[in-house]
């Protein structure tokens, strides 16, 4: 599917916002991805999956990183230009905890998709929710909602966001989680102690996003997952944590 950019500009240190014309074809759930092919030619081969950080009736965005020789290609960009996207794939965030304190939590580009799932909670369900985002410094903060941890202490508080909320979870918490590996897996340990309950979109390498290459696969209670296509979300008590 070729669509059209609408903007793509740095909104904080090597993060871009990509928007690109809603085609109107088709919803889109919080936590859902794309597969995007940065351009025509044959390198880089692969396409790069992105998670939705916003989709309203007129665009959807995709907030990236620049972390490598396809993400640059893509900073240069232009509006007017067509993009090759595949999607929307995997599950997302499809269950929201009724009767629960709903905690938003997000690590660097993980915090994209809640942002999306944020708007969903408070337009489509009028749900009550906090939201907690961790960065490594202020530069690299682009949301404008939450409350901010930073690594070097440069913005809100100072350490990572799972230090920032241990002392608020408890068996009423319900968490909303994307991050980087080494976040999540901490957040899953305290979660199995504070009895709270999680759904954690899993960060992958993808290069098919379909189910086909099996580079994706992480292990669960009951067996390899594709995070493309089982996932991008699960509930963390399915991941077996020690293997990833
Ligand atoms: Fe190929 Fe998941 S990315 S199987």
């Amino acid at each position: 599917m070729e669509l059209k950019i609408v903007e793509n500009r740095e909104i904080a240190k090597n993060t871009f916002s990509l928007k690109i014309e809603n085609p109107a074809l088709f919803d889109i759930k919080p936590g859902q991805f794309f597969m995007v092919r940065i351009n025509g030619f044959n390198y880089p081969l692969l396409r790069r999956p992105f998670s939705v950080a916003n989709f309203t009736g007129n665009y959807i965005e995709i907030i990236y990183r620049v972390v490598g020789e396809g993400t640059k290609i893509l900073t240069d960009k232009k509006v007017g230009e067509f993009i090759d996207l595949l999607g929307p794939l995997g599950n997302g965030f499809d269950e929201i905890a009724e009767n629960k304190k709903i905690m938003l939590v997000g690590g660097g580009i993980g915090a994209a998709p809640l942002i999306y799932l944020s708007s969903v909670l408070k337009n489509r369900h009028k749900t009550p929710y906090e939201a907690f985002f961790g960065f490594n410094s202020k530069d690299e903060i682009y949301v404008d909602f939450g409350s901010i941890a930073t690594m070097d202490g440069s913005s809100g508080f100072d350490g990572n966001v799972v230090d920032m909320i241990e002392d608020r979870l408890n068996e009423d918490t319900f968490i909303f989680a994307c991050g980087p590996t080494i976040m999540m897996k901490r957040l899953a340990y305290v979660c199995y102690d504070k009895g709270c309950g999680m759904k954690v979109s899993l960060e992958s390498r993808m290069a098919c996003g379909i189910g086909v290459c099996l580079g994706c696969v992480v292990e669960s209670q009951n067996g390899f997952k594709k995070v493309c296509e089982d996932g991008p979300v699960f509930d963390f008590r399915e991941i077996v944590w020690q293997a990833m």
